[in-house]
């Protein structure tokens, strides 16, 4: 049985002051929470705060993207050893907003993948097609190239190691998530392409639904066989909607 997860990505936003209220809110809401796990994934200069109130919660830190490379001249990257020194367990790899805004390849998020591997962290590896590709029914063979740039490299046995996000382009930041059965769709079909090389890791990996995660689609979503959680966006901005997302899965 796949323990369910929610993942929080506040993205490029907060203040200190904003996100005492939202991580104290957070924590009271998901405190009584015990049937799945919590991450919110910070920007970096809030990893003291989110440390520092967070630490002894049931709510676990991350980051939104890491450098695929230690201590070494690159200016304004920040290394896995530094994500692990501020208690960070979990880092978000490829997600879609950078590999279109910031020049991500498959190769690049392969490389920050497997860095954070290394490190101890555990990547929440996304993938997801755009509006355009799922009309030209490319959905299969986009997301279907995404998850072989990992499996090619480094085997499906490390994927038992990582979260694996299913998060379509044309539900991110949309409003327009996708249907429970759109988004079961597409899980069965990475669940299933990992059974190709090794069907226990396929069994056991969590697989998260993202895009448009609202308290009002969160329950019919989650009650999808393939899908083990949410990565929320906006929703995670908000402690009692990111709440009720949670409170959902109960
Ligand atoms: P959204 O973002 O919930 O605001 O659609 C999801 C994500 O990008 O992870």
């Amino acid at each position: 049985m796949r323990r369910k997860l929610i993942v929080g990505n506040w993205k490029m936003n907060g203040s200190i002051a904003s996100n005492q209220l939202l991580l104290q809110g957070i924590v009271a809401g998901v405190k009584n929470l015990p049937h799945a796990d919590y991450v919110l994934c910070v920007p970096y200069p809030y990893f003291h705060q989110a440390q520092t109130l967070l630490q002894h919660s049931n709510v676990a830190w991350g980051a939104q993207n890491l450098s695929a490379n230690e201590d070494t001249a690159l200016t304004g990257s920040v290394s896995p050893s530094m994500l692990v020194d501020y208690g960070c367990t979990y880092v978000i790899v490829g997600h879609s907003e950078r590999r279109i805004l910031s020049h991500e390849t498959d190769d690049t998020a392969a490389a920050r993948f497997n860095a954070a591997l290394k490190a101890g962290l555990t990547p929440i590896f996304c993938m997801g097609e755009s509006k355009e590709e799922r009309e030209s029914d490319w959905t299969e063979y986009i997301v279907g190239r995404q998850l072989d740039s990992i499996i090619r490299r480094f085997g499906a046995n490390l994927l038992s190691k990582a979260v694996l996000a299913y998060e379509p382009l044309w539900a991110v930041g949309t409003d327009t998530p996708a249907t429970p059965a759109q988004a079961q769709e597409v899980h069965q079909f990475i669940r299933k392409r990992i059974a190709r090389c090794d069907a226990e890791v396929a069994a056991q990996v969590r697989i998260l639904y993202g895009g448009s995660l609202h308290p009002n689609n969160a329950k019919a979503i989650f009650a999808m066989p393939d899908i083990d959680g949410g990565l929320v966006g906006r929703c995670s901005l908000d402690a009692q909607a990111f709440v009720k997302i949670c409170q959902s899965i109960q």
